[in-house]
């Protein structure tokens, strides 16, 4: 088909509308959508219609489809079919608005805890994490004839000067640390990829040839299309690896491209393997079945939520609350008892975060008409926004249980003033339906230390974009995180609070004990300028002087411990399970858990590995999860976890790929980064025939 096109037909697809239309305009298919791209009458193949964001389509039709529970939300799930039905949901309501591209997932790797849009990415701070779950996402966005986009490509792990910093970053940390949730989206046979708007080592992403072309192209394997994010392209880069320039036509137009291929700079090879690289996703995931002749432009206005998206976005936002705490057994709720609800649980709940990822809820359950609906006829329920805090307060006191929603929100643009909840919940802050978080919010903790001095038997329920810091933890009987819930937030919230979903959310992040636990200097974040120069110039430089040391990995090294915050992949049950039978054989680790609770639950055993100290590896690595079936109580389930010769290697700079680590490894296996319940060991001696690792 490529070989049929004339060339202006090839370069048209090469970018966006010229005329500076773009996005979403709601008169024209030049711009319906939020990247345009024409389809081919004379062909008869389909327009390319893409759209935000990473948690459902946002478009300009307010309140005609579904707030999906955000990226770390189902990061928190740890669970790849939960992720799939995500995937799926989402894709579904894309192809119901006439959109084939979704711009989404994201998938950075969250280094900075301060990140405005860590809330959108499924990896957590973890690279193994990120990529068991990128794949299912991938997966079932494009099994509803969607293109899926990862994002953003690469390195984008700040929104402070988000247009000019320059990540300055080692190769070794990029293909181990931030690279393996993108490898699984191109392994899963992701679409397209999205260069970032930052630079990497002082080139701009979207021209960028170590990273476009040698790292995703040559190295990843990667066969898609690379757009440009919207605004980030800054030359015709065709040749250094981007094939699509969004969202117009600035530089990679045909104006510019016809002199380069006069000028013999552009070839026409490299033309025509862009243009492979767009419609070979196309024909794969089914686009190419929708002809423009058959395009109804109008498809952007149905109200495309369904009775499974929105039993999705509840069973995906019930299984991404973690509960963090629950001394006592204050949880789960019980239908007839007396409730006050506090905070955010009315018209001002939390539900996603804000930027291009928002989407304005096609409906909203509020977690008090979630728990109304979850009280039987002698249950009662009061509810104060935490505005007059003395009400708030009476309320809690003449209460069975105070239940506690406080959160905070961040967006796309710019990062986080802090982790505490008094910071980044101004609705004025928001666009969209600015409705969130009205109440008291900039007290909030004042008013969680108010209330459990009132009413011990306190439950707090966090909605927030990422880590937090919560100095009355230790004043506070049960705590559980919904992060971005999503518009279904009542229900989920509720299903967990009463026990109908027994939880089994763990942490994707840490939840420091205070701020900057980490220990960033400003060299690390957010990034120094070059003395003397104006800052209007500033190319800020972050560098990543931590290399793998992200999250619990720095952790680990520090030997810091929890006292209000809690660790990567902490998450209870309302049961409790035992490890045992410990088997490390050639590779394969094998354990059994055990139920010995009281009610039916699923766990998610977590395996960590030491390297050979030669290696200088974190101290521990991430490199098994599995959930369990339900276990009913005394039930157990034999766990299985095989380790890949991948899961065995580290990135030799020399050699510029993965080489497989030889010699003893510590294994343990655990319920957290830190709950660990059974260790051993594994002695990697070499390889044996058909590349296989042999083991002692
Ligand atoms: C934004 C975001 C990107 C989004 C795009 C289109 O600036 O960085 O994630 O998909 O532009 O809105």
């Amino acid at each position: 088909m490529v070989a049929n096109m004339t060339l202006d037909e090839k370069l048209v697809m090469l970018h966006g509308p010229i005329d500076g239309d773009c996005c979403q305009c709601n008169y024209s298919s030049a711009c319906a959508y939020v990247g345009n791209v024409p389809g081919n009458t004379r062909l008869d193949t389909p327009p390319i219609t893409m759209n935000d964001g990473p948690q459902g389509f946002r478009g300009f039709v307010a309140h005609s489809s579904t707030a999906f529970p955000g990226g770390m939300a189902v990061a928190a799930t740890w669970d790849p079919a939960a992720v799939y039905l995500w995937g799926s949901s989402m894709g579904q309501e894309f192809y119901d608005k006439g959109a084939n591209v979704q711009l989404g997932p994201g998938l950075n790797v969250a280094r900075v805890p301060l990140n405005g849009r860590n809330f959108e990415y499924l990896s957590g701070e973890d690279p193994y994490l990120g990529a068991q779950l990128a794949g299912q996402a991938v997966a079932g966005i494009q099994s509803k004839k969607v293109v899926a986009t990862a994002k953003h490509w690469a390195l984008n792990n700040q929104e402070t000067n988000r247009q000019n910093v320059s990540s300055m970053v080692d190769e070794r940390t990029r293909f181990e640390m931030y690279y393996p949730p993108f490898e699984a989206a191109v392994e899963a046979g992701a679409g397209s990829f999205m260069c970032s708007y930052n630079k990497i080592q002082a080139v701009w992403s979207c021209e960028n040839p170590e990273t476009l072309q040698t790292d995703l192209k040559d190295r990843l394997g990667f066969k898609g299309y690379v757009m440009s994010d919207w605004g980030a392209t800054h030359t015709p880069s065709i040749n250094a690896g981007l094939d699509m320039e969004m969202p117009n036509g600035f530089f990679l137009n045909p104006k510019l491209l016809t002199l380069g291929l006069d000028a013999g700079i552009i070839s026409q090879e490299k033309i025509d393997d862009s243009l492979m690289r767009i419609f070979t996703p196309m024909f794969a995931v089914g686009v190419m079945d929708e002809p423009v002749s058959a395009w109804d432009w109008h498809k952007q206005w149905n109200n495309v939520t369904t009775a499974e998206s929105i039993e999705a976005a509840r069973s995906i936002s019930a299984q991404g609350t973690v509960l963090l705490k629950n001394e006592g057994g204050l949880l789960p709720l019980h239908s007839s008892s007396s409730l006050a609800l506090i905070g955010f649980a009315s018209d001002g709940a939390i539900t996603h975060g804000d930027g291009s990822g928002t989407v304005t809820p096609s409906r909203l359950v509020t977690p008090l008409q979630g728990v109304q609906e979850a009280l039987t006829n002698d249950g009662s329920v009061v509810f104060e926004d935490g505005t007059d805090l003395d009400a708030a307060v009476a309320a809690a006191r003449a209460a069975d249980v105070a239940v506690v929603f406080v959160g905070t929100i961040s967006s796309e643009g710019y990062d986080r003033a802090s982790l505490s909840l008094d910071d980044g919940c101004d609705p004025s802050n928001f666009f969209e339906d600015g409705k969130q978080c009205v109440g008291n919010n900039h007290k909030q903790n004042d008013m969680v230390q108010a209330i459990v001095k009132a009413n011990p038997r306190t439950v707090v329920v966090l909605s927030v974009p990422g880590a937090v810091v919560m100095p009355w933890a230790n004043q506070v009987p049960a705590i559980l995180t919904n992060f971005m819930p999503g518009q279904e937030v009542g229900h989920a919230i509720a299903d967990v609070l009463f026990g109908k979903v027994n939880p089994t959310g763990r942490l994707p992040i840490t939840f420091p004990n205070h701020e900057d636990e980490i220990d960033f200097t400003p060299g690390q974040y957010p990034g120094l300028g070059l003395e003397g120069i104006p800052e209007k110039v500033w190319p800020d430089f972050s560098y990543y002087t931590e290399k793998l040391l992200v999250g619990y990995r720095y952790y680990d090294a520090k030997g810091i411990q929890f006292s209000t915050g809690f660790p990567f992949g902490h998450g209870l049950s309302y049961t409790n399970f035992s490890y045992s039978k410990l088997r490390v054989r050639f590779g394969s680790v094998s354990l059994t858990v055990t139920n010995t609770g009281a009610v039916a639950g699923a766990d998610i055993p977590q395996l960590y590995l030491n390297f050979p100290e030669k290696y200088g590896e974190p101290l521990w690595q991430l490199k098994g999860f599995k959930k369990t079936q339900v276990l009913q109580p005394g039930q157990h389930e034999n766990v299985h976890f095989r380790l890949t010769k991948r899961d065995l290697s580290v990135w030799d700079v020399k050699h510029h790929a993965w080489t497989k680590a030889e010699g003893k490894f510590g294994v343990k296996v655990g319920a957290s980064s830190r709950d660990i319940r059974l260790e051993g060991r594994m002695d990697v001696i070499g390889e044996g025939p058909e590349d296989r690792v042999v083991f002692a």
